[in-house]
Protein backbone atom coordinates (compact mmCIF):
# COMPACT_ATOMS: atom_id res chain seq x y z
CA UNK A 1 0.00 0.00 0.00
CA UNK A 2 1.70 3.28 -1.04
CA UNK A 3 -1.10 5.82 -2.70
CA UNK A 4 -4.67 5.16 -0.89
CA UNK A 5 -8.04 7.24 -2.20
CA UNK A 6 -9.94 7.77 0.95
CA UNK A 7 -13.35 8.65 0.22
CA UNK A 8 -15.11 10.31 2.85
CA UNK A 9 -12.15 11.34 4.65
CA UNK A 10 -13.40 14.82 6.09
CA UNK A 11 -15.89 12.93 7.94
CA UNK A 12 -16.12 11.39 11.27
CA UNK A 13 -13.99 8.24 11.36
CA UNK A 14 -12.95 9.08 7.68
CA UNK A 15 -10.66 12.19 8.99
CA UNK A 16 -9.66 10.09 12.04
CA UNK A 17 -8.41 7.34 9.82
CA UNK A 18 -6.69 9.94 7.37
CA UNK A 19 -4.97 11.11 10.73
CA UNK A 20 -3.90 7.55 12.11
CA UNK A 21 -2.69 6.46 8.76
CA UNK A 22 0.00 9.53 8.05
CA UNK A 23 1.42 8.80 11.33
CA UNK A 24 1.68 5.31 11.19
CA UNK A 25 2.41 4.81 7.90
CA UNK A 26 5.27 7.24 6.99
CA UNK A 27 5.55 6.39 3.34
CA UNK A 28 1.78 6.19 2.27
CA UNK A 29 0.38 9.20 0.32
CA UNK A 30 -3.44 10.12 0.74
CA UNK A 31 -5.76 11.28 -1.51
CA UNK A 32 -9.10 12.54 -0.16
CA UNK A 33 -12.47 12.79 -1.75
CA UNK A 34 -14.89 13.95 -0.02
CA UNK A 35 -18.11 16.17 -1.60
CA UNK A 36 -18.13 18.36 1.91
CA UNK A 37 -21.70 17.77 3.20
CA UNK A 38 -23.23 18.96 6.03
CA UNK A 39 -21.09 15.79 7.94
CA UNK A 40 -18.11 17.09 6.32
CA UNK A 41 -15.35 19.65 7.46
CA UNK A 42 -11.94 20.81 6.32
CA UNK A 43 -11.34 21.69 10.12
CA UNK A 44 -11.34 17.89 10.89
CA UNK A 45 -8.60 17.96 8.97
CA UNK A 46 -6.47 20.80 10.33
CA UNK A 47 -2.76 20.19 11.54
CA UNK A 48 -2.76 16.92 10.03
CA UNK A 49 0.83 15.11 10.66
CA UNK A 50 2.73 14.49 7.62
CA UNK A 51 0.28 16.98 5.69
CA UNK A 52 2.84 17.17 2.80
CA UNK A 53 1.55 13.60 2.21
CA UNK A 54 -2.31 14.57 2.10
CA UNK A 55 -3.67 15.70 -0.65
CA UNK A 56 -7.51 16.73 -0.61
CA UNK A 57 -10.16 16.87 -3.37
CA UNK A 58 -13.27 18.50 -3.13
CA UNK A 59 -15.82 16.15 -5.30
CA UNK A 60 -18.74 13.37 -5.45
CA UNK A 61 -18.04 9.83 -5.19
CA UNK A 62 -20.91 9.34 -7.65
CA UNK A 63 -18.75 11.73 -10.34
CA UNK A 64 -17.26 8.47 -11.94
CA UNK A 65 -15.10 10.40 -14.34
CA UNK A 66 -13.43 12.23 -11.75
CA UNK A 67 -12.69 8.87 -9.79
CA UNK A 68 -11.14 7.29 -12.64
CA UNK A 69 -9.37 10.19 -13.03
CA UNK A 70 -7.68 9.95 -9.35
CA UNK A 71 -7.18 6.28 -9.99
CA UNK A 72 -4.95 6.40 -12.79
CA UNK A 73 -3.27 9.65 -12.58
CA UNK A 74 -2.33 9.44 -8.68
CA UNK A 75 -1.54 5.80 -9.29
CA UNK A 76 -4.07 4.82 -6.61
CA UNK A 77 -3.28 1.37 -5.35
CA UNK A 78 -5.67 1.21 -2.56
CA UNK A 79 -9.31 2.38 -1.84
CA UNK A 80 -10.94 2.93 1.41
CA UNK A 81 -13.91 3.37 1.21
CA UNK A 82 -16.23 5.42 4.17
CA UNK A 83 -18.33 8.17 2.43
CA UNK A 84 -21.80 7.64 3.09
CA UNK A 85 -24.97 9.33 4.51
CA UNK A 86 -24.27 7.69 7.96
CA UNK A 87 -27.57 8.98 10.30
CA UNK A 88 -30.39 6.64 10.89
CA UNK A 89 -32.66 9.27 12.04
CA UNK A 90 -32.12 11.00 8.81
CA UNK A 91 -32.70 8.20 6.85
CA UNK A 92 -36.13 7.48 8.45
CA UNK A 93 -36.80 11.11 7.39
CA UNK A 94 -35.90 11.16 4.21
CA UNK A 95 -34.30 7.77 2.25
CA UNK A 96 -33.19 8.48 -1.13
CA UNK A 97 -30.20 10.23 -0.03
CA UNK A 98 -29.13 7.25 1.12
CA UNK A 99 -29.66 5.14 -1.55
CA UNK A 100 -27.74 7.81 -3.77
CA UNK A 101 -24.63 8.04 -1.93
CA UNK A 102 -24.31 4.79 -0.23
CA UNK A 103 -25.72 2.51 -2.93
CA UNK A 104 -24.92 4.58 -6.41
CA UNK A 105 -22.04 5.87 -4.77
CA UNK A 106 -20.48 2.83 -4.33
CA UNK A 107 -21.17 1.34 -7.41
CA UNK A 108 -19.86 4.18 -9.34
CA UNK A 109 -16.38 3.19 -7.18
CA UNK A 110 -16.60 0.32 -8.14
CA UNK A 111 -16.76 0.90 -11.49
CA UNK A 112 -14.21 2.95 -11.39
CA UNK A 113 -11.55 0.64 -10.09
CA UNK A 114 -12.91 -2.03 -12.35
CA UNK A 115 -12.32 -0.10 -15.41
CA UNK A 116 -8.81 1.51 -14.21
CA UNK A 117 -7.45 -1.32 -12.27
CA UNK A 118 -8.89 -4.41 -14.25
CA UNK A 119 -9.45 -2.58 -17.79
CA UNK A 120 -6.97 -3.02 -20.43
CA UNK A 121 -3.45 -3.17 -19.66
CA UNK A 122 -4.23 -3.25 -15.67
CA UNK A 123 -3.79 -5.77 -12.96
CA UNK A 124 -5.57 -6.44 -9.47
CA UNK A 125 -2.12 -7.48 -8.35
CA UNK A 126 -1.15 -5.09 -4.91
CA UNK A 127 -4.77 -3.23 -5.40
CA UNK A 128 -7.18 -3.17 -2.50
CA UNK A 129 -10.89 -1.95 -2.41
CA UNK A 130 -12.00 -1.76 1.61
CA UNK A 131 -15.12 -1.49 2.26
CA UNK A 132 -16.45 0.56 5.50
CA UNK A 133 -19.69 -0.98 6.81
CA UNK A 134 -21.62 -1.28 9.47
CA UNK A 135 -23.05 -4.08 11.95
CA UNK A 136 -26.25 -2.62 11.43
CA UNK A 137 -26.60 -4.79 8.04
CA UNK A 138 -27.62 -8.05 10.56
CA UNK A 139 -30.46 -6.49 12.21
CA UNK A 140 -31.67 -6.58 15.67
CA UNK A 141 -30.71 -8.70 18.26
CA UNK A 142 -33.27 -10.99 20.70
CA UNK A 143 -31.98 -10.22 24.63
CA UNK A 144 -30.32 -13.88 24.27
CA UNK A 145 -28.75 -14.07 20.78
CA UNK A 146 -25.92 -15.03 19.51
CA UNK A 147 -23.63 -11.88 18.73
CA UNK A 148 -23.15 -10.73 14.75
CA UNK A 149 -20.83 -12.78 13.49
CA UNK A 150 -19.47 -12.78 9.47
CA UNK A 151 -21.44 -15.72 8.92
CA UNK A 152 -24.81 -13.89 10.11
CA UNK A 153 -27.68 -13.09 7.98
CA UNK A 154 -28.60 -9.87 6.26
CA UNK A 155 -31.41 -8.28 7.90
CA UNK A 156 -31.20 -4.36 7.80
CA UNK A 157 -34.17 -2.73 9.64
CA UNK A 158 -33.41 1.11 8.69
CA UNK A 159 -33.20 3.10 5.22
CA UNK A 160 -29.67 3.49 5.96
CA UNK A 161 -28.68 -0.32 7.50
CA UNK A 162 -30.81 -1.25 3.72
CA UNK A 163 -28.38 1.07 1.82
CA UNK A 164 -25.22 -0.26 3.32
CA UNK A 165 -26.20 -3.89 3.04
CA UNK A 166 -26.79 -3.15 -0.85
CA UNK A 167 -23.39 -1.55 -1.10
CA UNK A 168 -22.01 -4.98 0.56
CA UNK A 169 -23.88 -7.01 -1.51
CA UNK A 170 -22.29 -5.13 -4.27
CA UNK A 171 -18.90 -5.02 -3.06
CA UNK A 172 -18.77 -9.19 -2.57
CA UNK A 173 -20.27 -9.22 -6.20
CA UNK A 174 -17.79 -7.54 -7.74
CA UNK A 175 -14.85 -9.34 -5.64
CA UNK A 176 -16.92 -12.94 -6.94
CA UNK A 177 -17.49 -11.58 -10.72
CA UNK A 178 -14.53 -9.02 -12.04
CA UNK A 179 -11.67 -10.70 -9.50
CA UNK A 180 -11.60 -7.15 -7.45
CA UNK A 181 -9.14 -7.69 -4.83
CA UNK A 182 -12.35 -5.65 -2.16
CA UNK A 183 -12.30 -6.65 1.35
CA UNK A 184 -15.48 -5.13 3.87
CA UNK A 185 -15.35 -4.49 7.56
CA UNK A 186 -18.54 -4.77 9.40
CA UNK A 187 -18.49 -2.09 12.62
CA UNK A 188 -20.36 -1.53 15.71
CA UNK A 189 -21.17 1.98 16.72
CA UNK A 190 -17.85 4.31 16.56
CA UNK A 191 -17.33 7.60 19.09
CA UNK A 192 -14.36 9.88 19.90
CA UNK A 193 -13.34 13.18 18.51
CA UNK A 194 -14.96 14.81 15.49
CA UNK A 195 -17.99 13.06 15.80
CA UNK A 196 -21.15 15.44 13.87
CA UNK A 197 -23.12 16.51 16.97
CA UNK A 198 -26.35 14.24 15.58
CA UNK A 199 -24.89 10.69 17.15
CA UNK A 200 -25.78 9.59 20.70
CA UNK A 201 -22.31 10.39 22.30
CA UNK A 202 -21.44 13.60 20.67
CA UNK A 203 -25.31 14.73 21.29
CA UNK A 204 -25.27 14.21 24.95
CA UNK A 205 -22.14 15.58 25.78
CA UNK A 206 -22.69 19.34 23.86
CA UNK A 207 -26.77 18.96 25.51
CA UNK A 208 -25.10 17.97 28.82
CA UNK A 209 -22.51 20.56 28.75
CA UNK A 210 -24.89 23.74 27.67
CA UNK A 211 -27.54 22.41 30.18
CA UNK A 212 -30.16 21.00 26.74
CA UNK A 213 -32.07 18.00 27.39
CA UNK A 214 -30.66 14.50 26.76
CA UNK A 215 -33.38 13.20 24.71
CA UNK A 216 -33.07 9.63 25.75
CA UNK A 217 -35.57 7.08 22.67
CA UNK A 218 -38.14 4.96 24.12
CA UNK A 219 -37.20 2.98 27.58
CA UNK A 220 -33.18 4.08 26.69
CA UNK A 221 -32.86 0.12 26.97
CA UNK A 222 -31.21 -0.25 23.61
CA UNK A 223 -27.97 -1.68 23.31
CA UNK A 224 -25.45 -1.21 21.07
CA UNK A 225 -21.59 -1.88 20.39
CA UNK A 226 -19.56 1.09 21.42
CA UNK A 227 -15.93 1.44 20.16
CA UNK A 228 -13.29 4.08 20.47
CA UNK A 229 -12.59 5.45 16.81
CA UNK A 230 -9.11 4.88 17.44
CA UNK A 231 -9.73 1.25 17.89
CA UNK A 232 -11.70 1.34 14.79
CA UNK A 233 -9.18 2.93 12.39
CA UNK A 234 -6.43 0.36 13.64
CA UNK A 235 -8.37 -2.49 12.68
CA UNK A 236 -9.58 -1.19 9.24
CA UNK A 237 -5.96 -0.57 8.52
CA UNK A 238 -5.14 -4.33 9.90
CA UNK A 239 -7.44 -5.71 7.47
CA UNK A 240 -6.33 -3.30 4.57
CA UNK A 241 -2.95 -4.69 5.20
CA UNK A 242 -3.37 -8.13 5.89
CA UNK A 243 -6.83 -9.32 5.45
CA UNK A 244 -7.94 -11.53 2.83
CA UNK A 245 -9.52 -10.04 -0.60
CA UNK A 246 -12.92 -11.08 -1.15
CA UNK A 247 -13.40 -11.71 3.08
CA UNK A 248 -15.87 -9.46 5.69
CA UNK A 249 -14.68 -8.81 9.08
CA UNK A 250 -16.57 -8.18 11.73
CA UNK A 251 -15.18 -5.34 14.26
CA UNK A 252 -16.41 -4.21 17.76
CA UNK A 253 -15.82 -2.54 21.37
CA UNK A 254 -16.35 -5.35 23.51
CA UNK A 255 -19.01 -3.70 25.19
CA UNK A 256 -22.95 -3.78 25.38
CA UNK A 257 -24.02 -0.69 27.78
CA UNK A 258 -28.01 0.30 27.15
CA UNK A 259 -27.89 3.89 25.82
CA UNK A 260 -29.43 4.81 29.29
CA UNK A 261 -26.16 3.76 31.04
CA UNK A 262 -24.19 5.78 28.02
CA UNK A 263 -25.98 8.73 28.91
CA UNK A 264 -25.61 8.19 32.80
CA UNK A 265 -22.22 7.42 32.52
CA UNK A 266 -21.10 10.59 30.84
CA UNK A 267 -23.39 12.64 33.18
CA UNK A 268 -21.56 11.03 35.93
CA UNK A 269 -18.36 11.94 34.36
CA UNK A 270 -19.22 15.68 33.83
CA UNK A 271 -20.69 15.97 37.53
CA UNK A 272 -16.90 14.71 38.96
CA UNK A 273 -15.23 17.02 36.37
CA UNK A 274 -17.63 20.02 37.24
CA UNK A 275 -18.27 20.28 40.47
CA UNK A 276 -19.62 23.69 40.78
CA UNK A 277 -21.60 23.60 37.44
CA UNK A 278 -25.11 24.49 37.79
CA UNK A 279 -26.56 21.50 35.89
CA UNK A 280 -25.21 19.14 37.99
CA UNK A 281 -26.22 16.53 38.70
CA UNK A 282 -26.42 16.29 34.95
CA UNK A 283 -28.30 13.41 34.93
CA UNK A 284 -31.49 15.99 35.80
CA UNK A 285 -31.55 16.70 31.80
CA UNK A 286 -32.22 13.15 30.84
CA UNK A 287 -35.64 12.93 29.39
CA UNK A 288 -37.45 10.53 27.37
CA UNK A 289 -38.91 10.79 24.05
CA UNK A 290 -40.97 9.18 21.75
CA UNK A 291 -39.06 5.99 20.45
CA UNK A 292 -37.24 5.96 16.81
CA UNK A 293 -39.94 4.33 14.32
CA UNK A 294 -37.98 0.71 14.09
CA UNK A 295 -35.66 1.35 16.18
CA UNK A 296 -33.13 -1.84 16.31
CA UNK A 297 -33.33 -3.51 19.71
CA UNK A 298 -29.91 -4.53 20.41
CA UNK A 299 -26.38 -5.28 18.68
CA UNK A 300 -23.73 -7.16 19.43
CA UNK A 301 -20.47 -8.03 17.74
CA UNK A 302 -18.93 -11.35 17.71
CA UNK A 303 -15.15 -10.33 16.75
CA UNK A 304 -13.15 -13.29 17.20
CA UNK A 305 -12.55 -13.74 13.02
CA UNK A 306 -10.58 -10.31 12.89
CA UNK A 307 -8.75 -11.33 16.32
CA UNK A 308 -7.34 -15.06 15.32
CA UNK A 309 -6.71 -14.01 11.58
CA UNK A 310 -5.00 -10.39 11.90
CA UNK A 311 -4.48 -10.51 16.04
CA UNK A 312 -6.70 -7.00 16.50
CA UNK A 313 -8.07 -6.51 19.21
CA UNK A 314 -9.69 -2.97 21.11
CA UNK A 315 -8.07 -1.29 23.15
CA UNK A 316 -9.71 1.05 24.80
CA UNK A 317 -12.27 0.72 27.83
CA UNK A 318 -15.36 2.49 27.29
CA UNK A 319 -13.76 4.95 30.46
CA UNK A 320 -11.41 5.49 28.74
CA UNK A 321 -12.77 6.39 25.24
CA UNK A 322 -15.34 8.02 27.22
CA UNK A 323 -13.14 10.77 28.66
CA UNK A 324 -10.83 10.99 26.01
CA UNK A 325 -13.75 11.66 24.01
CA UNK A 326 -15.35 14.70 26.12
CA UNK A 327 -12.01 16.44 26.74
CA UNK A 328 -11.94 16.63 23.05
CA UNK A 329 -15.16 18.40 22.58
CA UNK A 330 -13.66 20.42 25.85
CA UNK A 331 -10.92 21.18 24.21
CA UNK A 332 -12.00 22.05 20.64
CA UNK A 333 -14.89 24.72 20.84
CA UNK A 334 -13.27 26.19 17.65
CA UNK A 335 -14.55 22.80 15.69
CA UNK A 336 -17.86 23.12 17.18
CA UNK A 337 -18.00 27.03 15.11
CA UNK A 338 -16.52 25.29 12.14
CA UNK A 339 -19.54 22.70 11.19
CA UNK A 340 -21.90 25.68 12.21
CA UNK A 341 -22.73 24.86 15.93
CA UNK A 342 -21.42 28.17 16.98
CA UNK A 343 -24.34 29.23 17.95
CA UNK A 344 -26.34 26.47 20.11
CA UNK A 345 -23.36 25.08 21.17
CA UNK A 346 -19.15 26.45 20.67
CA UNK A 347 -19.53 29.65 22.57
CA UNK A 348 -21.34 28.59 25.84
CA UNK A 349 -18.45 25.82 25.86
CA UNK A 350 -15.93 28.10 25.16
CA UNK A 351 -17.19 30.61 28.03
CA UNK A 352 -17.82 28.18 30.90
CA UNK A 353 -15.63 25.36 30.40
CA UNK A 354 -12.70 25.91 28.37
CA UNK A 355 -10.84 27.62 30.41
CA UNK A 356 -11.91 25.87 33.44
CA UNK A 357 -11.40 22.92 32.10
CA UNK A 358 -7.99 23.15 30.75
CA UNK A 359 -6.90 24.24 34.13
CA UNK A 360 -7.93 21.16 35.94
P1 LIG B 1 -19.94 10.92 8.56
O1 LIG B 1 -21.38 11.19 8.24
O2 LIG B 1 -19.31 11.60 9.73
O3 LIG B 1 -19.03 11.32 7.29
C1 LIG B 1 -19.37 10.98 5.99
C2 LIG B 1 -18.44 11.76 5.05
O4 LIG B 1 -18.77 11.37 3.71
C3 LIG B 1 -18.61 13.27 5.14
O5 LIG B 1 -17.35 13.90 5.21
C4 LIG B 1 -19.33 13.63 3.85
O6 LIG B 1 -19.01 14.94 3.38
C5 LIG B 1 -18.84 12.55 2.91
N1 LIG B 1 -19.75 12.30 1.80
C6 LIG B 1 -21.10 12.07 1.89
N2 LIG B 1 -21.62 11.89 0.65
C7 LIG B 1 -20.57 11.97 -0.22
C8 LIG B 1 -20.46 11.85 -1.62
N3 LIG B 1 -21.54 11.60 -2.40
N4 LIG B 1 -19.24 11.96 -2.19
C9 LIG B 1 -18.15 12.21 -1.42
N5 LIG B 1 -18.19 12.36 -0.08
C10 LIG B 1 -19.40 12.23 0.50
O7 LIG B 1 -19.81 9.36 8.63
P2 LIG B 1 -18.96 8.44 9.64
O8 LIG B 1 -19.71 8.29 10.90
O9 LIG B 1 -17.57 8.91 9.66
O10 LIG B 1 -19.06 7.05 8.87
C11 LIG B 1 -18.10 6.72 7.87
C12 LIG B 1 -18.43 5.37 7.28
O11 LIG B 1 -18.42 4.39 8.31
C13 LIG B 1 -19.81 5.28 6.64
O12 LIG B 1 -19.71 4.49 5.50
C14 LIG B 1 -20.66 4.59 7.70
O13 LIG B 1 -21.72 3.88 7.11
C15 LIG B 1 -19.64 3.67 8.32
N6 LIG B 1 -19.89 3.31 9.71
C16 LIG B 1 -20.07 4.29 10.65
C17 LIG B 1 -20.27 3.94 11.97
C18 LIG B 1 -20.46 4.99 13.04
O14 LIG B 1 -20.74 4.64 14.18
N7 LIG B 1 -20.28 6.27 12.75
C19 LIG B 1 -20.28 2.59 12.34
C20 LIG B 1 -20.07 1.60 11.36
C21 LIG B 1 -19.87 1.99 10.05
P1 LIG C 1 -27.01 6.79 16.90
O1 LIG C 1 -25.83 7.46 17.50
O2 LIG C 1 -27.92 7.58 16.02
O3 LIG C 1 -26.44 5.48 16.17
P2 LIG C 1 -27.24 4.21 15.52
O4 LIG C 1 -28.67 4.56 15.39
O5 LIG C 1 -26.56 4.05 14.23
O6 LIG C 1 -27.00 3.08 16.49
O7 LIG C 1 -27.90 6.18 18.07
C1 LIG C 1 -27.34 5.27 19.00
C2 LIG C 1 -28.46 4.81 19.91
O8 LIG C 1 -28.91 5.92 20.69
C3 LIG C 1 -29.68 4.33 19.15
O9 LIG C 1 -30.27 3.25 19.87
C4 LIG C 1 -30.62 5.52 19.16
C5 LIG C 1 -30.30 6.19 20.47
N1 LIG C 1 -30.45 7.66 20.50
C6 LIG C 1 -31.19 8.26 21.54
O10 LIG C 1 -31.74 7.58 22.43
N2 LIG C 1 -31.30 9.62 21.54
C7 LIG C 1 -30.72 10.41 20.58
O11 LIG C 1 -30.89 11.66 20.62
C8 LIG C 1 -29.97 9.78 19.54
C9 LIG C 1 -29.33 10.59 18.45
C10 LIG C 1 -29.85 8.39 19.54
Amino acid sequence: MKRILVTGGAGFIGSNFVRYVLTERPGVQVVNLDALTYAGSLESLSGLPGEARHAFVQGDIRDRGLVERLLSERQIDTIVHFAAESHVDRSIAGPEAFIDTNVVGTLRLLEAARAVWLGRGGSAEGKRFHHISTDEVFGSLGPSDAAFHEGTPYAPSSPYAASKAAADHLVRAYAHTYGLPASITNCSNNYGPRQFPEKLIPLMILNALTGKPLPVYGDGAQVRDWIYVVDSCEAVLRVVERGRAGESYNVGGGNQPTNLEIVQQICAVLDARFPDSPYRPYSRLLRFVPDRPGHDRRYAVDFRKIEHELGWRPRFSLDEGLSETIAWYLANPGWLSAIGRRDDYHGWIERNYTKRGADQ
